[in-house]
């Protein structure tokens, strides 16, 4: 295995080199409370915190940082005004290159004070939620700082979301404002988002104010003029001065719902005080990122990456962030390298999906581009395979940026396994070691963390039972992540992929559980299950068996019919790639469905193991005879 040495190409302006860094950690580990006081110091506070931990996983109740006050909105804005009011914030590049704009620490203090006072001016106070189903615009960044300012709830919904999961997500956390934009573009595709919401608020009755960033005037058509408000029209009313909500430091300061291995999606929720120290911390460590640099990661701010390293973690140390419209490959594959060039991006975080994409179509949209401004590159979402690994280091960093592969979870609000730039020598498909404060454990190829970091989440919205279930009870004393993962001789981790009924879908998060309660939603569904399959772009995708009812026909309609019903509940993103129609599925002699064996078939292989607990073995070279 190829080994890449840290220093040979990264200029490092940390104030450590790489045996302080073992030395710090090694105290992050042995007085995780001296620690974190100390980088505590690096948040801006109202009032001083009393206790830098306390609680226990046996009962959930974990707590950082209590007693002190602070507001998230005024570490990544306020703070920054006064001596670096001009530097920019936010550098947004549309769908096509045509449209740009940005915004400097000043302007976006006074964007989000005025959206601040247009909530209040609608009822909305501390403690409410707030939906944001947006597009990636800067009023997205905008909206999520707003509503920190005044320590109303935040739960952006992933414009890829259809209504129907919309609507669940607006019930599920009560939200009773929406923050939304009328239409979007990405590539070649339309997204209408302002129908969905209204198409989603049949069912969400509590809905009392819809507020819309008219892209394409495409909304109109639709208005309710009792709830619809123009984003602009409503924000141009307002005073340019809100005062900051002094938020206590286990305040909840967003809900980000995301899929499990069972049930319904949960509702992650994220403390104020913890999450930014830590996102703050880990995104300035890893990247080893320098005020005045531009820093770009490619991720939607539907997701948790864009919560952290698209927003507050990036924000909170004063950096300027690009946050990008498009895709990958329109108008054409050099598009995310122009973009770098265009803005002299230094630090560029993207997936292996896009990756993926981008390297299929080879060198010369690349190389027409120079990307010399590029210092440090980062993956994030799923294993990077090493050959891609290799293409990003050699063809994308031109051989000298060292690539950060970062391990983590919605649930972990930021990075625990991670390269630090200029510090951990790399091997091209491990995310290498532990962060500050993370102590990961292996129970019988599965990882887990032994104690509470800032960043870890706090509970599952409206079910805090289900939160010590899933995380904490597995093993005693341990966080569960649910992924698979071995450790080589040096020490590195390498993460493997879920061991549960988590499928990544080009870095999307879907449960098996959804998917086949949507399949099952049509009536002529008797029953489903789904498993993931390699796929050489996306990493896996969705591969589901069906059992129609009686008298039912199998037919290429249904299955497009099938098709559209996940789109309708879920999204596109979560549509299998092949349905396979099945008389029956193969099962314990209790019912219960094996879905290891369901895994092996669909991935076409032959050993399949101990099939003895089977109730009828005969379905089983059916389904393989059968095999898409
Ligand atoms: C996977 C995304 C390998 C993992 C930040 C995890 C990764 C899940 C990596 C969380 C990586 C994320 N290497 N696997 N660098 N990063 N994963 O909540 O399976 O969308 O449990 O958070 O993504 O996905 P989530």
């Amino acid at each position: 295995m190829h080994c890449y040495p840290a220093n040979l190409y990264h200029r490092k302006t940390a104030p450590y080199d790489k045996i302080e860094f073992d030395a710090l950690y090694a105290q992050s580990i042995q007085d995780p409370a001296g620690f974190w006081a100390e980088q505590s110091k690096k948040l801006a506070w109202f009032q001083p915190w009393e206790q830098v931990f306390e609680g226990s996983f046996e009962k959930g109740d974990i707590s950082w940082f209590r007693g002190g006050k602070l507001n998230a909105c005024y570490n990544c804005v306020d703070r920054h005004v006064e001596k670096h009011g001009d530097e920019k914030a936010l550098l947004w590049e549309g769908n096509t290159p045509r449209e740009s704009s940005s915004l400097s620490y000043s302007e976006l203090y006074l964007a989000v004070c005025q959206l601040a006072n247009a909530l209040k001016s609608r009822g909305v106070t501390k403690g409410d939620r707030v939906c944001i189903y947006m597009p990636m615009i800067m009023e997205a960044a905008i909206a999520m700082l707003a509503c920190a300012r005044i320590g109303a709830v935040h739960s952006v919904v992933f414009g890829g979301f259809s209504s129907d999961a919309l609507a669940n997500r607006i019930t599920d956390a009560d939200c009773k404002c929406i923050i939304t934009a009328d239409e979007t573009e990405r590539g070649t595709k339309k997204i209408p988002l302002k129908k969905n919401v209204d198409e989603a608020l049949k069912h969400c009755c509590d809905v009392h104010t819809v507020i819309v960033v008219n892209q394409s005037q495409k909304s109109t058509e639709t208005w309710n003029d009792d709830r619809d408000h123009d984003y602009y029209t409503l924000v141009s009313q307002q005073p340019t001065c809100c005062p900051c909500e002094e938020m206590d430091a286990e305040d909840p300061l967003f809900i980000l719902y995301t899929s499990g291995s069972t049930g319904k999606p949960k509702g992650i929720l994220h403390t104020n005080a913890g999450y930014l120290l830590y996102s703050m911390v880990s995104f300035q460590t890893v990247f080893d990122y320098q005020p005045g640099e531009v820093y770009w990661c490619t991720a939607d701010i539907g997701w948790i990456t864009g919560h952290s390293y698209v927003v507050y973690g990036p924000l909170a140390n004063r950096a300027t962030s690009v946050i990008f419209a498009g895709v990958p490959n329109y108008p054409d594959m050099s598009r995310y390298w122009q973009i770098v060039d265009k803005y002299q991006v230094n630090i560029f975080y993207t997936a292996p999906t896009a990756l993926r994409t981008l390297m299929a179509a080879g060198d010369e949209p690349v190389k027409s581009t120079w990307r010399t401004s590029l210092r440090c590159l980062g993956s994030v979402g799923e294993p990077i395979n090493p050959e891609v690994w290799e293409w990003y280091f050699h063809v994308i960093g031109n051989g000298h940026c060292p690539i950060m592969d970062t391990w983590w979870q919605t649930e972990t609000g930021g990075f625990l396994i991670t390269p630090i730039a200029g510090i951990t020598n790399l091997k091209p498909g491990s995310a290498t070691l532990p962060f500050f404060g993370i102590q990961p454990t292996l129970v019988e190829g599965e990882l887990y963390i032994e104690a509470s970091w800032p960043g870890q989440m706090r509970s599952i919205y409206n079910d805090h039972q289900r939160f010590i279930t899933t995380y904490l009870s597995q093993v005693k004393n341990k966080y569960c992540t649910g992924d698979g993962a071995h450790q080589d001789d040096d020490g590195y981790y390498w993460l493997t992929g879920r061991v549960d009924d988590v499928i990544k879908v080009s870095g999307h998060r879907v449960g098996s559980a959804e998917v086949e309660s949507a399949l099952v939603d049509d009536h002529r569904v008797a029953e489903a299950a789904v498993v993931s399959i390699p796929h050489a772009i996306k990493g896996e995708s969705i591969y589901a068996f069906v059992i129609l009812k009686q008298n039912q026909i199998p037919t290429d309609t249904l299955k497009s019919a099938l098709k559209d019903q996940i789109k309708k509940e879920i999204g596109a993103f979560a549509v299998p790639e092949h349905i396979q129609f099945a008389n029956d599925l193969p099962k314990t002699r209790s019912g219960k469905i094996m879905r290891r064996l369901l895994r092996k078939i669909a991935n076409g292989d032959d050993d399949l193991g101990d099939i003895s607990t089977l109730a009828d073995p005969d379905i089983i070279h059916t389904l393989i005879q059968n095999k898409l």
